[in-house]
């Protein structure tokens, strides 16, 4: 082993340095190949002052796993970005207007602000609790934000780039009510699927203009609605095709933003209404009956958190958003059109900076299921993680390094715990462990020793290589870099034997003891961004003083002192049991059956008011091949019983053409369906589920039934009568 060290300094003298740092930094700003497939590139002029952005949640219901999808990789990416010696600012609020908030309100009975200083307050506290460290978590209700809205709309109405004109709006005449947004529903004219309000929230996603909606339904009485005249105001989104397909053509950001924003603006851009009829949000000039649309105060909020966080540090919050500025929005796929084209026609409209770089997070799933609370597929930070004395950290590991940003991201409470326990606990926890341990025992402190060569260039080429993925948004390669440090510290510590060593040749145990101080140092400093809290623990766990959330990427070559004492270690990741795991799955069972339960009802209650099933989600795609392994065959019941613990079940036999006999099956239909008028009736069944028992009776394959109004099971049969056995598909 070769000391390369310069004692004095403590720095070693080779090429990584603060210095090389910058250069590398600078030189990777503007670069990127559109030839490769899903690159994603930085447009971050690192010399300009650096603002970053997160969507604001609405402040309409708590925080779950799909919206940490997008805070957590931004909050990495902030703390990677200080990490290298740069200032981001980092800011984020509620949206606190809209119709999905004022219809809430009114269901709930109070007023609209009540609503939101009540989730408000939720979300800021759940993002702390979580490590999601904003310089500021403003409120699109604060003065502060109806001032700079105003302001805007009118430099917006100076620079001739508002109109009114007399458009037709939805208006339910029951109700006596123009129906803004949410207040309707009806079908997408784009795509056909059912849309509420502005947004084709189920089907293809776009935005909606006031009229454009087909069959427009009042959502407060359910009755149809009518298109009613008045007067709106319009922002000339129409002109700006040209500067936006420039201004795209450079973006930077993940291409998933990009693209799908060029897409667009290549193909139609419509001029957008930004007044609504409500009382709730922030009033339009000198109409008393309208508000500004929530998509015009909402974005503008990013603006006005910064000049609130500039005035109360005597900052100057033009800095930020006029000329030279550098601003990169993180945000959900689902709102690439608010950001990349309206927001920066706007901005551009009233002479303010646009984003350098949009950051999209793909979608998230649960369990495998598309991310919906009304089908119970939905993960509440609180209620289901933190409550349950998860560590915020874990849940962060898992957002950040489960797959890339823009790709779909499942959560699955087994896989999280695999991760967790395979990777946290057994490759970088055990290293960190078994490394203090050792050391605690054997030297009570770190001991004198010289660091390697090779241990110090491989910590350097990884630094490096973690630096460059978080700067091009790829946090799970960054993450996936940065633990291959510890499996090199764990085959480093077990190659070299120190249990022997220390017998042998104490000063060379302690050498080798001091390069895995050094690797734990590089890996504390790398995983700070990931693991925020854990790694102050760990910081203090090598002797380390000042904060961890202080030190840089840099300072991973600065040698580990010795003779500086250390505390008994502690391990800082727990294995997950099976046990907890259990439980966490039969909470999000429950959650799933409440929710079926529940859809049901509403099934019932949309069926009274003589409305279709307007608005029970379409369950995820399937290939048809997964259709085909089903075994779907016509049947006829020569058998019925009722089972009497049962209210429900009638035990049948059917006869499916099998030569083995009648199948016995149990099925749900006792309350509508008399056993004697069902013998010798087709039924149609699934003959290849598992066999399963109900209510002690086992039952092997199904009867397909829909229901009715009440509930009750409408059986579902051939056309004609048909040979035993017909395969269906
Ligand atoms: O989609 C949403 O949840 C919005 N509340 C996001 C607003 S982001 C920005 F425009 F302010
Ligand atoms: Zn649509």
């Amino acid at each position: 082993m070769d000391g390369l060290i310069d004692q004095k300094s403590k720095v070693f003298s080779n090429s990584f340095n603060a210095h090389s740092l910058q250069e590398r930094v600078l030189k990777r700003t503007s670069v990127y190949d559109s030839s490769v497939e899903n690159q994603r590139f930085s447009q971050t002029n690192y010399q300009k002052p650096i603002l970053i952005t997160c969507g604001l949640p609405y402040a309409n219901g708590r925080a779950h796993i799909g919206h940490l999808r997008t805070y957590i990789p931004a909050d990495i990416f902030v703390r990677s970005l200080k990490k290298q010696g740069l200032n981001p600012l980092f800011v984020c609020g509620s949206d606190a207007h809209g119709t999905p908030i004022a219809l809430n309100a009114k269901s709930l009975n109070i007023h609209p602000s009540e609503l939101v200083q009540k989730y408000h307050n939720h979300f800021d506290d759940i993002f702390k609790q979580m490590g999601i460290d904003f310089n500021i978590f403003g409120s699109t209700a604060d003065p502060i934000n109806h001032a700079h809205t105003k302001k805007i709309i009118n430099q917006l109405m100076e620079n001739n780039l508002l109109y009114k004109k007399v458009i037709e709006i939805a208006y339910c005449k029951e109700c006596v009510k123009f129906l803004p947004d949410r207040y309707v529903f009806g079908t997408c004219p784009h795509c056909g699927k059912s849309a509420r309000g502005d947004e084709c929230d189920a089907g293809c996603n776009k935005h909606l203009e006031p009229g454009e909606l087909e069959n427009p339904t009042c959502s407060i009485c359910r009755g149809t609605a009518t298109y009613k005249e008045q007067e709106h105001y319009f922002f000339k989104l129409s002109e700006f095709k040209e500067f936006l397909i420039e201004y795209l053509e450079k973006l930077g950001g993940t291409l998933n933003a990009r693209n799908y924003a060029l897409g667009w603006t290549k193909n139609k851009l419509m001029d957008w209404c930004i007044t609504r009829n409500l009382d709730w949000g922030i009033p339009f000039m000198d109409r008393e009956d309208l508000v500004i649309y929530v998509w015009v105060d909402a974005p503008i909020g990013y603006i006005s958190f910064t000049e609130k966080w500039a005035k109360e540090n005597g900052k100057n919050w033009e800095d930020y958003w006029k000329d030279d500025s550098n601003i990169t929005h993180f945000i959900g796929g689902d709102i690439i059109y608010h950001h990349c084209i309206f927001l920066p026609a706007m901005l551009e409209g009233a002479g303010y900076s646009k984003a350098s770089n949009v950051v999209a997070s793909g979608m998230m799933k649960i369990e495998g299921n598309m991310f919906s609370k009304s089908r119970g597929f939905v993960v509440w930070i609180d209620e289901d993680y933190l409550k349950h004395g998860f560590h915020p950290d874990l849940l962060r590991y898992y957002l950040s390094s489960y797959t890339s940003h823009t790709k779909e991201l499942n959560f699955s409470w087994k896989v999280f715990q695999e991760k967790i326990n395979s990777e946290l606990v057994s490759i970088f926890g055990n290293f960190l462990y078994r490394v203090l341990l050792f050391t605690h025992k054997n030297f009570g402190k770190i001991p004198k020793g010289t660091i390697c060569d090779g241990v110090m260039g491989k910590i350097q080429s990884i630094v490096s290589s973690v630096e460059d993925s978080m700067n091009n948004y790829e946090f799970k390669k960054a993450i996936d870099t940065a633990m291959s440090l510890s499996a090199y510290g764990n085959a480093y510590f077990q190659s070299n034997e120190p249990w022997k060593l220390i017998k042998e040749n104490k000063d060379a145990c302690g050498s080798v003891i001091m390069n895995c101080i050094q690797i734990a140092k590089a890996l504390i400093i790398l995983f700070e961004p990931i693991l925020p809290s854990k790694m102050k623990e760990a910081w203090a766990q090598i002797g380390m003083q000042g904060s961890v959330h202080d030190a840089v990427y840099s300072d991973v070559i600065v040698s580990v002192e010795s003779e500086v004492l250390l505390p008994k270690p502690i391990i800082l990741f727990e294995k997950i049991d099976d046990e907890k795991i259990k439980e966490m799955i039969n909470i999000s069972n429950m959650r799933i059956k409440d929710a079926i339960a529940k859809a049901k009802k509403q099934e019932i209650k949309i069926d009274e008011n003589k409305k279709e099933l307007e608005f029970m989600d379409i369950k995820d795609e399937i290939a048809i091949e997964d259709f085909l392994k089903l075994d779907i065959r016509i049947g006829k019941i020569i058998e019925a019983v009722p089972i009497k613990k049962s209210k429900k079940l009638l035990q049948l036999k059917v006869d499916i053409g099998e030569e083995e006999g009648a199948r016995q099956i149990v099925a749900g239909i006792k309350e509508t369906h008399n056993p004697e008028d069902i013998i010798g009736k087709n039924v149609t069944i699934i003959a290849n589920l598992k066999p399963v028992k109900l209510c002690g009776v086992e039952s092997r394959g199904m009867v397909l039934a829909g229901s009715d109004s009440e509930g009750g099971a409408i059986l579902l049969v051939p056309e004609n009568d048909v040979e035993c056995g017909t395969q269906i598909g």
